[in-house]
């Protein structure tokens, strides 16, 4: 049955990402939002994600909020669930800027449980992150792996913590001391400096002898409670009764490659963006989602560092990444050619037709081809059911590169009570960054369609290359591909 029609039956829809993140997830969330969702709920991840929003033509980049929020006009309810990372000072700034844009956020509801980011989550973020020097995971810098940490270690606030002074200051010393004890090993001037950072309000929480001002803490937090009181609530049994009787969606962030469940670890966020995980952090069993549609782009991209089997220009391209950004690149790499010779610049050309640069900061996304080992290990999770987003970014490319399978080229590895050799065939990826580092993909290169496909609406207008390689993704992984998209826009989209 063709989605469009099917979705009229059912009650949970989630869209997640089979890939590293920034697959395009706010477009499709946005599509459901506006024309299916009564309810728009996210459970996973917090202010490391973005998603750029239209309003009255202008952008607006958003980090905690769902894209759904711009529906709120229509009654539609949005929810920031007990799984995510919620850092109230972004929140509040992000309400600022829809004030600013008269978009209305009435229903907004925010999960009293939710994991409370505080300074020191982005501190410990930070310095963690300047002291492992060329060991860097290279992370956002939200304080989103120190607040799961918290929560791990039985240390952690959740945000209705702020509704109760006593509580929460009594709560927050607690946090504070094994932080504090940290961080006397590292160099004070670095915490200074970090600590005095705009995300930390320039300086408001520092104490030069005891790094942390706990006054400082409490009285901007309990602030921050007081303003956003309303619309903290128990959302997971909010969303518990609304199943079977309102439409809800699901929002994913991240992607399954970055989870630290199913992801390479260490370099990967510290939450588990499966639908397993966003399932959880919306107060629900992952069976509740009757449909999970999990992105695919036609590429694929990785922000920060971690192995990258496919990627164009290899160890080049990982180091050329980390040192530019959308505002520098282009300076120094001008008009590269989509069907260049050299890799590295096929991979700079993709970016910048694909506009992959980081919605939360600006980095240059590493850029490779589509990764069928990898999305056969992503499937065995978020299910059958795929989008393929950005395939218009491919039209102008004479070949497509998809990698069909791995030749391991490491040592011996034991693996359980098997051992891994030197030239053993890998189709369905593990993560073990020991292995992946070691895997040399193989590439099915298919003719490109050469053709514009972003006005395409219908399957059977789209070239018969373009067809081709959609159905080889099919014959290789048992996917179901159930959209394709075409363009940034809500209406590009070929449904299947
Ligand atoms: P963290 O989530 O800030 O701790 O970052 C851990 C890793 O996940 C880093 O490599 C980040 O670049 C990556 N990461 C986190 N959020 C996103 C995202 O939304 N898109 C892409 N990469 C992300």
């Amino acid at each position: 049955m063709a989605l469009i029609e099917e979705i009229n039956d059912l009650y949970t829809i989630a869209v997640v990402c089979n890939q590293w993140g920034d697959t395009g997830k706010g477009k499709f969330v946005d599509l459901f939002a506006s024309v299916w969702a009564d309810i728009i709920a996210r459970g996973t991840g917090g202010a490391n994600a973005g998603h750029t929003m239209k309003v009255l033509e202008e952008s607006l980049i958003m980090h905690l909020i769902p894209s759904g929020i711009l529906h709120d006009r229509d009654g539609k309810v949005n929810v920031l669930g007990n799984g995510m990372a919620l850092d109230p000072r972004i929140i509040l700034e992000e309400l600022a800027e829809l004030d600013k844009r008269g978009v209305s956020y009435d229903n907004l509801m925010i999960a009293r449980n939710g994991k409370l980011v505080l300074p020191q989550h982005l501190v410990m973020d930070r310095c963690k992150e300047s002291e492992l020097g060329e060991t860097k995971i290279g992370t956002t810098g939200r304080g989103i792996g120190p607040v799961y940490t918290d929560h791990a270690q039985r240390i952690g606030l959740e945000f209705n913590d702020m509704l109760n002074k006593d509580v929460f200051s009594r709560n927050l010393k607690k946090n504070l001391a094994d932080k504090v004890k940290l961080l006397r090993f590292m160099d004070p001037d670095k915490v200074k400096e970090v600590m005095h950072h705009e995300h930390l309000l320039n300086g408001r929480f520092y104490d030069p002898k005891n790094f942390f001002d706990v006054d400082a803490i409490v009285e901007t937090y309990t602030g921050y409670g007081k303003e956003l009181r309303h619309m903290i609530t128990d959302t997971d049994k909010f969303i518990q009764q609304s199943l079977g009787k309102k439409r809800i969606l699901f929002e994913g962030a991240q992607g399954l490659l970055l989870g630290n469940d199913y992801g390479s670890v260490p370099f990967v966020t510290s939450s588990d963006p499966t639908i397993r995980g966003l399932a959880k952090g919306v107060g629900l069993n992952d069976d509740d989602v009757d449909l999970v549609l999990g992105i695919v782009k036609a590429y694929m991209t990785r922000v920060g560092e971690g192995p990258f089997p496919t990627e164009y220009g290899g160890a080049e391209s990982a180091r050329w990444c980390d040192k530019h950004n959308r505002f520098n690149e282009r300076d120094e790499y001008n008009n590269p050619s989509i069907n260049s010779g050299d890799e590295f610049e096929r991979g700079v050309a993709i970016r910048y037709k694909g506009d992959e640069f980081g919605a939360t900061t600006n980095r240059s996304r590493r850029t490779g081809r589509l990764d069928l080992p990898l999305l056969r290990h992503a499937m065995t999770i978020n299910r059958e059911n795929i989008i393929i987003s950005k395939f218009d970014v491919l039209d102008e490319c004479e070949n497509i590169e998809i990698c069909d399978h791995y030749v391991y080229t490491g040592p011996e590895y034991n693996l359980g009570n098997k051992v891994l050799k030197d030239g053993e065939r890998i189709d369905v990826a593990n993560m073990k960054t020991e292995i992946l580092s070691s895997c040399r993909p193989v590439y099915e290169v298919l003719e490109g369609w050469m053709t514009d496909t972003t006005c395409i609406r219908d399957r059977a207008d789209l070239p018969l290359n373009a067809r081709k390689t959609l159905d080889y993704i099919v014959k290789r992984t048992g996917a179901e591909i159930r959209i394709v998209g075409v363009g940034p826009e809500r209406s590009q989209n070929i449904f299947m």
